[in-house]
C-alpha cells in the first residue's frame, strides 16, 4: 500500500496542499506538524519541516520510522544557477547533493559525503519522469527541467558564491533541505523526488525577487506535487 511523504520546508509551500487534503490525523513529533490523510484517494503524510538540512533530515526520518512512508516528495522554492531556468520555472531531480561539504582533500568528490559508495543521491527515475510529465500539463507556461539539486545551510544571494557552486558542480538550482532529504531517503530505501520551482537566480537580485515571487514560483511546485500523487 502506497504512502506519499510531503514535505516543503516553510508554510507557503504547504499550505495549498493542506488545503486540498482530507486530514483525518495531525500528530506533532521534533516540533514539527504532521498531517496524514487523503488527497483524493492516496494515503499521504504533510509536513512543514522547517528550513534548512537538519530540520529536513529529521523530518524526513520521522516520516520513514513513525509513518512508513513509500515515496518522498519535497516541494519548494529554489535559486536558478541554469540561466535556461527562469523565475516560476520548474526544476525536477534526477540526483541531489550538497554544495557545502568538502572531504576533496582525502579524494571524495565534491558534495560527497564521505564511506556511502555514491556521489550524489539519486532521485527515483520513474518520479522524475512522472513529475516533468505531468508539470507540462498543469503548468503549460512554464519550463521544466531535469537536473542536479544542490543544497546547502546557506540562502544563496550573490555572483561569487553562486559562480564558487557552479565550478564545482553542474547543478541547475540551490535551496536548503533537497539533498538531506536524498541523503535520508537513500539510507531508509525510500524513492524520492525534489520539485523546486524558481524564486531568485542565486545572484545579486535574489534577495529583493525571493521575497517578490516565493508565494507564485511555490504554488507552481504545489500545483505539480498534488496531481504527481495522484499519477503515482
Ligand atoms: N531557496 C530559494 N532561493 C534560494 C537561494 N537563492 N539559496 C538557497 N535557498 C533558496
Amino acid at each position: 500500500m502506497k504512502k506519499i511523504g510531503i514535505i516543503g520546508a516553510m508554510e507557503l509551500e504547504i499550505e495549498e496542499l493542506k488545503n486540498s487534503m482530507i486530514i483525518t490525523k495531525t500528530e506533532t513529533y521534533a516540533k514539527m506538524t504532521f498531517y496524514e490523510g487523503t488527497m483524493g484517494d492516496v494515503p499521504v503524510v504533510l509536513v512543514r519541516s522547517g528550513i534548512g538540512k537538519v530540520n529536513a533530515a529529521i523530518c524526513a526520518q520521522i516520516l520513514a520510522d513513525i509513518y512508513k512512508v513509500t515515496h518522498l516528495i519535497n516541494t519548494g522554492v529554489a535559486g536558478s544557477l541554469n540561466s535556461k531556468l527562469d523565475i516560476g520555472d520548474i526544476l525536477v531531480s534526477t540526483e541531489v547533493t550538497y554544495h557545502d561539504v568538502d572531504v576533496t582533500i582525502f579524494g571524495y568528490a565534491p558534495g560527497e559525503v564521505p564511506q556511502l559508495g555514491v556521489k550524489t543521491f539519486p532521485a527515483d527515475e520513474k518520479m522524475s519522469e512522472l513529475a516533468v510529465t505531468i508539470c507540462n500539463e498543469v503548468n503549460p507556461d512554464i519550463k521544466c527541467f531535469k537536473g542536479l539539486v544542490v543544497s546547502g545551510d546557506q540562502f544563496i544571494s550573490g555572483k561569487e558564491k553562486k559562480e564558487a557552486i557552479l565550478s564545482l558542480f553542474n547543478a541547475d538550482c540551490a535551496e536548503m533541505e533537497g539533498a538531506s532529504i536524498g541523503h535520508t531517503s537513500f539510507l531508509n530505501n525510500i524513492p524520492f523526488v525534489i520539485i523546486r520551482a524558481i524564486s531568485d537566480k542565486a545572484d545579486d537580485s535574489a534577495s529583493v525577487d525571493y521575497p517578490t515571487f516565493e508565494k507564485a514560483a511555490a504554488a507552481h511546485s504545489a500545483k505539480l506535487t498534488l496531481k504527481l500523487v495522484s499519477s503515482l
